[in-house]
């Protein structure tokens, strides 16, 4: 369940909540909030500020009980770090601290002054969206495979009430929908890959479709994509006994004719690399390697949910990477969906042999006006940008140029890589039209333009997510992007449209 959110005008000292917050800037700087509160509680806050109890470093959280003066029975003071290079990344982290101290709190609802502060370059229906998601990112948790506990007495945060007019109500819908978007994305990636199997993705979104008026779903199985020529999905999903499944999924929420856009998500369950096996120590985490798919599929959830007036298809080929006596192996030449042959060259490098086919597909089936795969695609990605941004590769610069921008505005961050045909010599083999790996050099990039020989004539992108879709350690969990980023750019082509 996601949090609830309203929004209302806030008189912070006479609002009647289990908790109210208010932030403090570095140097004592109050917000109007915490000067409000403090006046009529006395100075309670400053006395804290005075003492250095509240430093205003950012993200920090100091709770104070009862204080006279206050109607609130709490004010959650939260820090703001310095106000001059105050910005909405700061904005976004202290927002999800101010969630996280809620959430240790024994209390069911609250209210933030958080979203009254001043961001540059935003306005008050950004700042409330913005704040709403980092509640419900930071409210979420992963119960689905402990023992089930008894209901715990303590009370649990399920309502946050933000500062601000009507004129921020959209931006509230919006973080509603697409909250849930990265909630669906999360639990799907979060899963184990004995559970979270291809058909296991296929009945969700089958189940989706079912409950919602708007959508169909339509599942290929191994039979099927073996009729039609899905020769490089398929030798990839040989080794396992889960057979591979090609998940489409559409949205009518626009008129007739109009071309869809489409996404297409990398579905491998659990990537053991194949006969190339992967070493041990860290294989767990490639039970998110369907992270692409749940990224789309979220992002897919959030825009049915908004009601967004366009037509969308969101296709997700779900394959098990396996090693067995029936695996594909190296030097394997496929033959693709589109005909080109493929030299297997190693077979951990199986995610762009799924999306080479589901690519093809989907541009053959629905002509779509655009479209964008994601991917966690390469370990060089990661090691290029870290877990900060997502890799964003398209020839189209309008196209990029979008892509970057929904990302800044949900600080869902993407940075451009080139995919210049310079490149595309890395893949040549002797065996084949094409290699599935281009050496050591350049390693997303290269995965980018193998990609880019599948996609010819689309007005296509390609993210990827290897290093943001979750967080690293033993109790990293799946972040949900690029969500926010997809929801946010389906959102700015129905606006364009109206
Ligand atoms: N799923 C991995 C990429 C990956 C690795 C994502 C680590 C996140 C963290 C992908 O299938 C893979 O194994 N890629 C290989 C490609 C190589 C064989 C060319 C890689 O990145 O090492
Ligand atoms: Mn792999
Ligand atoms: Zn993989």
């Amino acid at each position: 369940m996601t949090l609830q959110f309203s929004l209302g005008p806030v008189a912070p000292e006479t609002i009647d909540t289990p908790c109210v917050v208010v932030g403090v800037y570095e140097n004592g700087m109050f917000t109007s909030a915490a000067a409000r509160v403090d006046t009529a509680a006395h100075g309670a806050i400053k006395r804290q500020v005075e003492s250095g109890d509240i430093s205003g470093k950012a993200g920090t959280a100091t709770v104070l009980f009862g204080p006279e003066g206050v109607v609130a029975k709490r004010v959650l003071v939260i820090g703001l770090g310095g106000q001059k290079s105050f910005d909405s990344a700061r904005y976004q982290k202290v927002s999800i601290e101010a969630a996280r101290a809620l959430g240790r709190l024994p209390i069911e609802a609250a209210v933030s002054c958080l979203t009254e502060v001043d961001v540059p370059g935003r306005d008050a229906a950004w700042r409330v969206r913005t704040a709403a998601l980092a509640a419900d990112y930071a409210a979420y948790r992963y119960t689905a495979t402990f023992k089930p506990r008894e209901k715990s007495a303590q009370p649990e945060l399920a309502a946050i009430a933000f500062a601000g007019s009507s004129d921020a109500t959209p931006g509230l819908e919006q973080a509603a929908a697409i909250a849930e978007g990265v909630r669906y994305a999360r639990e799907l990636a979060n899963l184990p890959p004995n559970i979270c199997n291809p058909a296991y993705i296929a009945d969700q979104a089958k189940a989706f479709a079912d409950a919602h008026d708007t959508v169909s779903c339509n599942v290929l199985d191994h039979v099927e994509m073996e009729k039609l020529g899905f020769g490089s999905l398929l030798a990839v999903g040989r080794g396992s006994v889960n057979k591979p499944k090609l998940v489409v999924l559409e949205y009518k929420g626009g008129h007739e004719g109009d071309k869809p856009y489409a996404f297409v998500g990398k579905g491998i369950t659990f990537d053991t690399g194949g006969i190339s096996l992967k070493p041990g120590p860290g294989m767990e985490e490639m039970k998110f390697d369907m992270g692409g798919a749940a990224g789309v599929l979220g992002a897919f959830v959030a825009a049915v949910r908004m009601e967004l007036a366009l037509n969308l298809v969101c296709v997700v080929p779900a394959v098990e990477n396996m090693p067995d006596g029936d695996s594909y192996r190296p030097s394997d030449v496929l033959t693709s969906l589109s005909g080109l042959t493929i030299e297997v060259l190693n077979t951990d490098a199986e995610g762009r042999l799924i999306l080479c086919d589901a690519l093809t597909y989907t541009a053959q089936t629905f002509q779509p006006q655009v479209l964008i795969d994601a991917a966690t695609l390469t370990g060089a990605c990661v090691i290029a940008l870290g877990k900060h941004a997502s890799g964003l590769m398209s020839k189209h610069d309008d196209l990029a140029a979008e892509l970057l921008a929904a990302g800044e505005t949900t600080l869902d961050r993407a940075w451009r890589m080139p995919l210049w045909d310079d490149y595309q010599s890395q893949l040549d083999s002797g065996f084949a039209d094409v290699a599935n790996i281009g050496g050591k050099n350049a390693g997303a990039i290269t995965a980018g333009c193998f990609l880019a020989r599948f996609t010819e004539g689309q007005r296509w992108a390609h993210l990827d997510i290897a290093g943001t879709a979750w967080d690293e350690g033993r109790k990293g969990l799946a972040t949900g992007r690029p969500v926010p980023l997809l929801a946010q750019w389906l959102l700015d082509q129905a606006n364009k449209s109206k």
